[in-house]
């Protein structure tokens, strides 16, 4: 079989951006609200800063109204439940991002349940999670992640999915769950498969779509993937790479490229898949929540 088909997230996510700017320019020649993002960061993590970093660069491409506030590894929890509070009091604020992971001392469930349903642009309230699982899809905010995933899926195979099986490998509250409830709403027939899952190569050979997202760099090789599967790599990981010299390093998914595009009919690269159509549907989500508030 051919080589499978590259997906380029980053040119679909610039569309998307495209197209939240022109909405935006609109929103408010019309009298609407200055979309308004406030992303929070706990701690000096370097990968959170720099996604975080993006965020609030790119909502202020948008038009929005950003906000960044930086606080210590040492804060309480009580002190960032008074920010999640005063945030959910402001009218210029829409969107509420709380980067995760909040550090040991902090309840990251409880934060999460403080900010207000109709600004957790993540999606990862207890209230949007079950409209979510009930299929109140119109109400509610669905996580970035396999929000833009489900997006490049369509791109790839058209809207309804039916007779089609999905595995999902990973299982966090942020992807794995997410990602099966967007597939099952498109009607896929789907597998929840993780680190437990017996024999995980030949669950994900039986898969029309392949979503992978362990944490595990490069871990699905093309031995998991079905001949001309669609495969979607959320993963995110920095491994060595003296090949570019003494102490460098170079971003992979979970997905071996290589030995699954040989197998597969179309495929995300990491970087410029997934990543770029997780901060596009971040502004996309802070944008309708505007439109909301505007009534
Ligand atoms: N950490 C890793 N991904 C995400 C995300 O999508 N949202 C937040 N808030 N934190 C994250």
């Amino acid at each position: 079989m051919a080589e499978a088909r590259r997906i380029d997230g980053k040119a679909v996510a610039a569309g998307i951006i495209d197209r939240v700017k022109a909405a935006t320019t609109a929103l408010t020649a019309d009298g609407g609200p200055q979309p308004g993002l406030a992303v929070v960061i706990v701690g000096a993590d370097p990968a959170s800063q720099v996604y975080v970093g993006s965020k609030e660069k790119m909502a202020r491409e948008c038009g929005f109204h950003s906000v960044k506030h930086e606080l210590s590894a040492e804060t309480s929890e009580a002190d960032l439940l008074a920010v999640v509070e005063r945030l959910n009091a402001d009218p210029a604020i829409h969107g509420i991002l709380v980067q995760l992971p909040l550090p040991r001392q902090i309840d990251e469930a409880r934060v999460i349940e403080a900010i207000d349903p109709d600004k957790d642009v993540d999606g990862f309230n207890l209230i949007n999670v079950g409209r979510l699982a009930t299929g109140a899809l119109d109400k509610a905010f669905v996580p970035c992640t396999p929000a833009g995933s489900m997006i490049l899926i369509r791109g790839a195979l058209g809207d309804d999915l039916s007779g089609l099986n999905a595995v999902v490998v990973g299982r966090s509250n942020i992807v794995g769950k997410p990602m099966a409830q967007l597939l099952l709403a498109a009607n896929a027939t789907v597998t929840i498969a993780h680190s437990r899952t017996k024999d995980l190569a030949a669950v994900c050979r039986n898969a029309d779509i392949l979503v992978a997202a362990v944490g595990r760099a490069e871990m699905l090789t093309g031995d998991y993937v079905k001949e001309g599967a669609v495969v979607i790599d959320v993963g995110i990981n920095r491994v060595p790479a003296p090949e570019k010299g003494e102490g460098k390093s170079r971003l992979v998914g979970d997905v071996d490229y290589a030995s699954a595009a040989a197998r597969a009919a179309a495929i995300t690269p990491v970087p410029g898949g997934v990543g770029p159509m997780t901060i596009a549907l971040l502004m996309a989500n802070t944008l309708t929540s505007a439109c909301r508030a505007a009534g």
